[in-house]
């Protein structure tokens, strides 16, 4: 593996991005799908502006990647991605209104309940989630239905009960109280641990790749995903508004059940990169076809957004 070259690495993510965006643009349509009967102008306008208003695209893009170390690359790999991004979305609608984080800044623009109104916003939320699992269950995403089948079911675990939504309520649990390390990674690992897991995991059940590569990029999946809440909560503190595009010095004043609580910045800073090492040894075996994946692994915990 060789650490690639920084502006190549920016090329890349960009032409991810606008990938991405708009493919999404042409999924958050106006025009009913097969089976609908009509797409309300005000919820689908509250859905674009929370899926199409400038994320990293960080999910789908190691979604993407993950895949293309088997040679994989099609539209149906982009869909499952845009579904994935989907539900990524949702979760921060849903995580920025007043019953949770109550935050009015999300991705340098009003939050969803904010430019719109509560109501519309849960249901945007709600929308994006289902219409993943109807993106990931059409034929174009992969032509067996067997692995469909597999993504459905690794998605909804990933985003439910045991993973992120679970992960959510106990974060809103744990908030105030008395904490320790195995709750804060448990809770962690399943908040945003689970979707970024599945984004690696998923990459490698659609490239049909061997049950051990796949085991071996769920590992690096949820190695880098609790790497990526701890940099989150680091650039809660250091950050600004205007960089982040979001509220900052909000975990410390909530209470939030954080690393940095427990054990400060700069152990939290050194548990980044000690997940981070152990992230690229998972990847060895691919060598350099692992270099985009390993630059995407650098990235979670140098980021400045
Ligand atoms: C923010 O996720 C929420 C967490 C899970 C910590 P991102 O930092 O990936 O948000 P966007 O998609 O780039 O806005
Ligand atoms: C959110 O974690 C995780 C989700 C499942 C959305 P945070 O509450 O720390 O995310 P931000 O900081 O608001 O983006
Ligand atoms: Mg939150
Ligand atoms: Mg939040
Ligand atoms: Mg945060």
């Amino acid at each position: 593996m060789m650490p690639m070259n920084q502006q190549d690495f920016k090329n890349k993510l960009a032409q991810h991005e606008s990938a991405i965006q708009s493919a999404l643009d042409s999924i958050l349509t106006l025009t009913p799908q097969t089976g609908e009967t009509t797409r309300p102008r005000s919820l689908i306008e509250a859905m674009r502006h929370g899926a199409l208003n400038g994320g990293k695209r960080l999910r789908p893009i190691l979604m993407l990647e993950t895949a293309a170390l088997f040679d994989a690359q099609n539209e149906g790999i982009m869909q499952a991605a845009c579904a994935l991004e989907c539900v990524h979305c949702y979760s921060l609608i849903h995580d920025d209104l007043p019953a949770m984080d109550d935050d009015d800044l999300r991705r340098g623009k009003p939050t969803v309940h904010k430019a719109y109104n509560e109501a519309e916003a849960i249901l945007a939320g709600d929308a994006l989630l289902t219409l993943a699992f109807d993106l990931m269950a059409q034929d174009i995403t992969h032509k067996s239905a067997e692995v469909r089948i597999n993504l459905v079911r690794g998605l909804a675990q990933a985003s439910g009960l045991g993973g992120m939504a679970g992960g959510q309520s106990l974060d809103l649990s744990l908030s105030g109280n008395d904490i320790n390390p195995d709750d804060v990674v448990q809770m962690q690992t399943m908040k945003t641990g689970a979707l970024i897991r599945y984004a690696c995991e998923a990459g490698a059940i659609i490239a049909n790749a061997s049950n051990e590569d796949q085991q071996r990029l769920r590992k690096f999946g949820e190695i880098m995903g609790l790497a990526f809440q701890l940099k989150d909560d680091l650039l809660d503190q250091t950050s600004d508004a205007k960089t982040l595009g979001k509220a900052v010095q909000k975990d410390a004043d909530k209470g939030k059940a954080t690393f940095i609580r427990l054990q400060g910045m700069e152990d939290t800073q050194s548990q980044a990169h000690a997940l981070l090492e152990k992230g690229k040894g998972l990847l060895q075996p691919f060598g350099e076809k692992a270099d985009m994946l390993l630059a995407i692994a650098q990235y979670i915990i140098e980021r400045k957004q």
